[in-house]
């Protein structure tokens, strides 16, 4: 089955290339006790995600969909001593679960994660006047990317990068005649990509312990049309 060999390749890379990490292994643990669901993006991805960040020289970074804190973990790893990650969950309980977690791995310092609507708290960013940050990660509800890549746009910089997790779902985005909400979702979200002059992007299909499934990565320009105004 070619399922199986894709784990088998996860496990590989994970096995070859990222170490071995009581804090990420225990905030899963804590994770499956609280019954949160495994859609954590996996060791390899993490590590991607890490190294993205770094390769940007991220020192404010934004999260939308926190879990258990996983991924959190991840990005807040990738930060310098005085940088933050911001991190957004509907649900309060498991934003508590993602508190636990990133106090056990030494990083409640850098990390705060804001418990409500992540449309609402992004809102609030905005009218707040929070600075702009340098990446972006997305992985909250699919249906409401459009959203969010809207409001995120408006906390971003020439330079911010945006990725998005989730953009393929097992294949389903190829499908034409396909109408759930995430699809759709998702849909608007590339063809919002499409035409925002200052986006420019490209999305790449993962297959791995987590089935087959995406990221896109945007970097933020300075807008053509805003250019001089
Ligand atoms: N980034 C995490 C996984 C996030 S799973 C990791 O890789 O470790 C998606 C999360 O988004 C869930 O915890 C879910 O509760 C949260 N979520 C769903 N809808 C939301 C919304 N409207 N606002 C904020 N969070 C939301
Ligand atoms: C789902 C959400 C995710 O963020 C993910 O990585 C995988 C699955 C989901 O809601 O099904
Ligand atoms: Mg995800």
């Amino acid at each position: 089955m070619a399922t199986e060999l894709w784990n088998a390749v996860d496990e590989y890379f994970s096995r070859a290339l990222v170490k071995p990490d009581p804090a990420l292994d225990a905030a899963l643990e804590a994770s499956a006790k609280a019954r949160l669901r495994a859609i954590n993006v996996a060791p390899n991805q993490g590590k991607f995600l890490h190294l993205l960040a770094k390769i940007n020289g991220a020192r404010r970074i934004l999260e939308i969909g926190t879990l258990g804190g996983y991924s959190a973990i991840w990005l807040a790893r990738a930060l310098p001593e005085d940088g933050s990650l911001v991190s957004l969950e509907a649900n309060p309980d498991y934003a508590d679960v993602a508190r636990g977690n990133l106090a056990a791995a030494g990083l409640s310092g850098k990390v705060s994660v804001l418990t409500g609507l992540a449309a609402e708290s992004l809102e609030e960013l905005i009218r707040s006047g929070t600075p702009p940050f340098d990446f972006i990660f997305i992985d909250a509800d699919k249906s409401s990317y459009p959203d969010y890549l809207r409001l995120t746009l408006q906390l971003s910089r020439p330079g911010t990068v945006i990725v998005a997790d989730n953009v393929v779902r097992s294949g389903r985005l190829g499908d034409p005649n396909n109408r759930e909400p995430d699809i759709i979702g998702i849909r608007s979200f590339f063809q919002m990509l499409a035409t925002t002059p200052e986006a420019d992007s490209t999305a790449i299909q993962t297959v791995g312990a987590k089935g087959w499934d995406g990221f896109s990565i945007t970097i933020v320009s300075a807008s053509q049309t805003a250019t001089g105004s």
